[in-house]
């Protein structure tokens, strides 16, 4: 009886944690319990911290394929600098290529991706297909901030080569930020029109910034940010094309843009202090 219900747990935990390297776990539960079945409760502690840190994908994951080839440099195609949600899978896969030393794609060389603790890649580890990508799908952590994620390859020469790539979760209040941004600000602010929203940037005489422009945006304190979306451009010496937005949205509201402002800048907006430059 005690039996069965051991089983049943082990097998929701597997369901949970899922991958190749927990059924290894498992395995090796199955083989420790039949020979001392009396520890039962000592094991069951210690096997659900064996089976967590064996959840974690990893590049020493017993299921490494093993590379048909080897290139000389690791490439980003796409996937970097996406913002989702703490938790939750990036709307876009991250995909890297694998070239030689002309710059040719390799196929079947061994890509390995790392990322800190709480991120979950599906696959972790793998084989470039036959244009020389590998394709990972990625979920961010449950703490807000910027994740970097490494992709390596090993070159003929078994040296490692290394790619960074850098995520952003945004926690409760950075993904207010955000909707508020693409409800009010983004028609002006992202050059860039999609689908749902025709961007108003180049019908603006003054250019406005994006709110990725660190190099600008950093330079702003967090009083002159909630001063110029309160009381518009004119608070700042800024043109009036920046309307005030003091009326339609709440203090918080306008904290959780700045949030938002703070959290996607590249590069990262640094410790306050910094002395902004009048114009
Ligand atoms: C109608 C277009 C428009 C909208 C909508 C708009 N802005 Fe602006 N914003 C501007 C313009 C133009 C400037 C540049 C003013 C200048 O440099 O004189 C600006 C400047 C700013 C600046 C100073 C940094 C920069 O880009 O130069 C901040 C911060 C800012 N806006 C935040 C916001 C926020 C937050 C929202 C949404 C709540 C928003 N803006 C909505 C047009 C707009």
């Amino acid at each position: 009886m005690k039996r069965t219900a051991w089983n049943t747990e082990l097998g929701f935990g597997g369901l949970v944690l899922g991958g190749a390297a927990l059924q290894h776990c498992i395995k090796g539960l199955r083989l420790m319990r039949a020979l001392a079945p009396e520890v039962t409760p000592v094991l069951c502690a210690t096997v659900l911290l064996f089976s967590l840190g064996c959840s974690r994908p990893s590049a020493t994951s017993p299921s490494t394929p093993k590379a048909t080839a080897s290139g000389a440099a690791i490439v980003e195609s796409s996937g970097g600098k996406q913002t989702a949600e703490v938790g939750t899978p990036l709307a876009q896969p991250v995909v890297v290529q694998v070239n030689d030393e002309q710059g040719n794609a390799v196929t079947g060389a061994l890509v390995v991706i790392r990322g800190p603790n709480g991120t979950y890649l599906d696959p972790a580890v793998g084989l470039t297909d036959s244009s020389g990508q590998f394709t990972s799908n990625v979920s961010l952590g449950t703490i807000p901030g910027r994740y970097q994620l490494t992709a390596s390859t090993t070159t003929k020469a078994g040296k490692t080569v290394d790619l960074k790539i850098e995520e952003i979760a945004l926690g409760y209040q950075e993904m207010l930020g955000s909707q508020l941004n693409d409800q009010y600000c983004a028609r002006c602010h992202n050059q860039e029109s999609t689908p749902e929203r025709v961007s108003n940037y180049d019908n603006l005489e003054v250019k406005p910034h994006p709110f990725t422009e660190g190099e600008t945006l950093n330079k702003m304190t967090d009083a002159d940010l909630t001063a110029i979306i309160s009381h518009g451009g004119p608070a700042l010496n800024k043109s009036p094309l920046m309307a005030p937005y003091g009326y339609t949205l709440s203090k918080s509201e306008i904290q959780a843009l700045i949030a938002y402002i703070r959290m996607v800048s590249d590069p990262p907006y640094g410790a306050p202090g910094i002395v902004y430059a009048q114009k």
